[in-house]
Parts: C-alpha cells; sequence; structure tokens
C-alpha cells in the first residue's frame, strides 16, 4: 500500500466512522474527535508524514541534531513509519541530495511497516529478541549505528503502573541491543511512560552513557505520561 493510501485511508475512516459514531462509546467519539481536531494529525496529512509522531522526533532533533547525513539509523518500533521518513529525510539515505554524504536507516516492527524508499525494514520482528540481532547487523555499514531511536510501546492494558513496568522492560533491552549495535559515542533516544521505574532506567542508561536528558516535545500531548529519555555519548563497555 502507497504512503498516501495509507494517509488517506487513516484520515477518511475516521471522518467516516464519526459518522457512524452513533453506536459507539462516548470515550471513543471524544478520541476521534480529537484526532480531527489536533493540529499535528493535520499538519501530518499536509506533510505526507504517516502519523503525527514524526513531529516528535522533528522536533527533538531539531534542537538536539541526532541525525546528520550519513549517520547509521536503527528505528526501533517503526510502524507505521513516520519516525523512519524523519530519519530518511535527515540521514540523506535515499540520497536525496547528491552532495551529502548518503545514510542508512533500519527500522524493526513486530508489525508489517509499509516500504519506504531510503529505508529497510524488518517487519514481523521483536527488538527485545536477541535472534534479530544478526539481521540487523547485517543491513548496517561496518555492522554500527550512530544512534538508535525507539518509539516502542506495548498495547496499552490501561492499567497504568503494568503498562509503565512493560515499556521500562522494553527501554531496558534496548541497553543490550546498544551494546551489540551502537558505536562508541552514539546516542540512543527511546520512549519511556513516567513512572515509579523510570530513576532505574535513567541510571541504567547512564552507567554507560555520558549524558542523559528527559524530554517532553511540544507534539507529545500534555495529558500523557510519555517522555523520552536522550541518551548521548555512548561508552561501549570493554569486552
Ligand atoms: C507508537 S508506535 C511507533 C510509531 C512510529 N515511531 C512512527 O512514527 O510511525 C509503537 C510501535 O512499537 C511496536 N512495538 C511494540 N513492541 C515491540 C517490540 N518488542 N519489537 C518491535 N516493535 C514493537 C508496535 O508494534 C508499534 O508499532
Amino acid at each position: 500500500m502507497s504512503l498516501l493510501c495509507v494517509q488517506r485511508r487513516c484520515f477518511h475512516s475516521s471522518v467516516c466512522l464519526l459518522k457512524k459514531q452513533r453506536s459507539k462509546t462516548a470515550a471513543e467519539q471524544r478520541w476521534l474527535l480529537r484526532q480531527l481536531r489536533d493540529p499535528y494529525v493535520k499538519a501530518s496529512h499536509a506533510q505526507n508524514f504517516r502519523c503525527r509522531s514524526a513531529f516528535k522526533l522533528l522536533e527533538m532533533d531539531d534542537k538536539f541534531r541526532l541525525l546528520q547525513p550519513g549517520f547509521s539509523v536503527v528505528d526501533c518500533g517503526a510502524a507505521p513509519g513516520a519516525w523512519s521518513q524523519v530519519a530518511v529525510q535527515r540521514v540523506n539515505s535515499a540520497g536525496t541530495d547528491p552532495a551529502l554524504p548518503r545514510g542508512t536507516v533500519v527500522g524493526i516492527d513486530l508489525l508489517n511497516i509499509p516500504p519506504l524508499d531510503g529505508a529497510h525494514f524488518l517487519s514481523s520482528q521483536d527488538v527485545t529478541d536477541p535472534s534479530m540481532h544478526a539481521k540487523l547487523l547485517e543491513l548496517l555499514p561496518n555492522r554500527q549505528a550512530h544512534v538508535i531511536l525507539s518509539d516502542m510501546a506495548p498495547n496499552a492494558s490501561g492499567f497504568r503502573d503494568m503498562d509503565h513496568e512493560k515499556l521500562i522492560t522494553m527501554c531496558l533491552s534496548l541497553i543490550d541491543l546498544a551494546e551489540k549495535v551502537l558505536q562508541p559515542q552514539g546516542s540512543l533516544l527511546c520512549k519511556y511512560w513516567d513512572g515509579i521505574l523510570t530513576r532505574t532506567l535513567q541510571e541504567k542508561l547512564s552507567g554507560v552513557f555520558g549524558g542523559v536528558r528527559t524530554l517532553k516535545p511540544q507534539a507529545s500531548r500534555k495529558d500523557s505520561a510519555e517522555r523520552y529519555f536522550l541518551a548521548t555519548m555512548y561508552r561501549k563497555p570493554m569486552k
């Protein structure tokens, strides 16, 4: 399915669903209305991004310049592919600007990720499964990445503490992934839901990265527990 189809289908199904909403719950109605009024949803349609999350990465990257032309990027939890779209533009992995070095983007997700020019996708793959690492290394130049991105999230159960713990466990698995693929001085940007184990994750990251910052981009909904850790200056453990 083409990118335009993915977007049109999302938008039209939102509008159609809203019209048919008589039978839906009030909560579902509110969610749809919020989607239709959200300026980032509108902007993602206008700018051909697969979803609004693109604006979170754009904002964080504008501020911290993580993604440079020529860099290799691993995008964990990449579906439907909006962060990968941003990464492809910023590292020039589609070779759009021949004057700049050409980077690499590899996206991984449990779900299918529709193809994108300039990105390699490992669909139906679990980032937390070490057997996936070999496939990933084969796609990275020199078997190394400059940046690991993770916008991974488990299916929310509605039990806040449980969901928080699950996502923190997934984030902790990124430290093992970093050991395999991240080059010294590399960076990791990962989403978490704030809660009692936030400090544990921050301390583990501080153990192997020179700097760890907490970010809450404007595009991240104010009422959400969503935050990002930006960990920089990776210190690869000696073997
Ligand atoms: C919020 S979405 C990511 C959106 C994406 N950053 C974008 O801009 O299009 C979270 C994704 O994490 C994926 N995910 C959750 N657990 C995962 C795992 N263990 N391995 C790989 N992907 C996972 C989900 O399938 C889902 O597609």
